[in-house]
């Protein structure tokens, strides 16, 4: 069989394999951790949005812990995996395909969430600016915004020219990450073996600083009533990976 490359839009294809990539990630416990803040700062949510929602692993859990909840992202094929994965488990949570910077029509909800670094694709302040204003909008008064950021501590430590590769079930892959001049790269390159071609996709992140992050929520309308560390209750300091924000209406 021929072996051919494409190159293709991030996300586009590691959809199919992203849920193995990310076996690691616990979202029983993010959504606990989520579930925690939200009673930390008294809000009862009806309805919860989760943006970038990938391929739906927090809202299904979430779903699990009795929220009402949606889930959008800008990925048409994220969201694919997204609703066959709700589908299959008879979980009637409605997915939409939307970008951060435009979330026309979705309707209001009490609590939106913004989770694992997805933010940090937004590569200007400018569009972080953009995003909130249209998070703004449709957040309930009295509701909140959590969102999260990747730090740049976690792409020093993690991400700087870190070479991988794993393969499952009909497919393989190689990761090449680095991290230059406030950007982290994420280089994928997967083979299927069904079709013996070679997909590449290229991810970029832009690390904020925690300066120029509280900066930009500053004059957003929000008001930033919390900012932890990791997955703790403690305030970040610049060693934190990940930092995570409630911004309140
Ligand atoms: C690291 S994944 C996180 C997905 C999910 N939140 C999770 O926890 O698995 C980043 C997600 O952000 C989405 N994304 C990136 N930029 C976006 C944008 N401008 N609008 C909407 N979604 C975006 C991608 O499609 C992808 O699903």
């Amino acid at each position: 069989m021929q072996n051919f490359e494409t190159e293709t839009t991030p996300y586009s294809r590691l959809s199919t394999i992203y849920d193995y990539v990310m076996r690691h990630v616990d979202y029983v416990h993010w959504a606990h951790y989520v579930s925690s803040l939200l009673a930390r700062h008294k809000v009862k949510p009806n309805r919860v949005l989760d943006l970038a929602c990938g391929t739906g692993s927090l809202a299904i859990e979430l779903y699990r812990q009795k929220f009402d909840v949606l889930g959008a992202d800008g990925c048409r094929e994220m969201l694919d995996v997204a609703i066959e994965k709700a589908r299959k488990l008879r979980y009637p949570i409605p997915f939409y395909h939307r970008n951060l910077l435009d979330l026309d029509d979705l309707p209001p909800c009490d609590a939106v969430l913004c989770l694992y670094d997805s933010i940090n694709y937004l590569m200007s302040p400018e569009k972080i600016a953009r995003a909130l204003n249209e998070v703004h909008r449709i957040v309930n008064p009295n509701g909140v915004f959590v969102v999260d950021i990747c730090t740049e501590s976690n792409s020093r430590q993690y991400f700087c020219n870190m070479e991988s590769e794993d393969s499952g079930d009909g497919f393989s892959y190689r990761r090449h990450s680095y991290y230059e001049k406030g950007v982290q790269y994420n280089k994928f390159d997967i083979h299927f073996e069904d079709t013996d071609e070679v997909v590449k996709e290229v991810h970029q992140q832009r690390i904020y600083s925690l300066e120029t992050i509280e900066e930009i929520l500053d004059k957003s309308p929000f008001e930033m009533v919390g900012a932890y560390g990791g997955f703790g209750y403690a305030p970040p300091t610049e060693f934190s990976d990940r930092v995570h924000f409630v911004l309140k209406k």
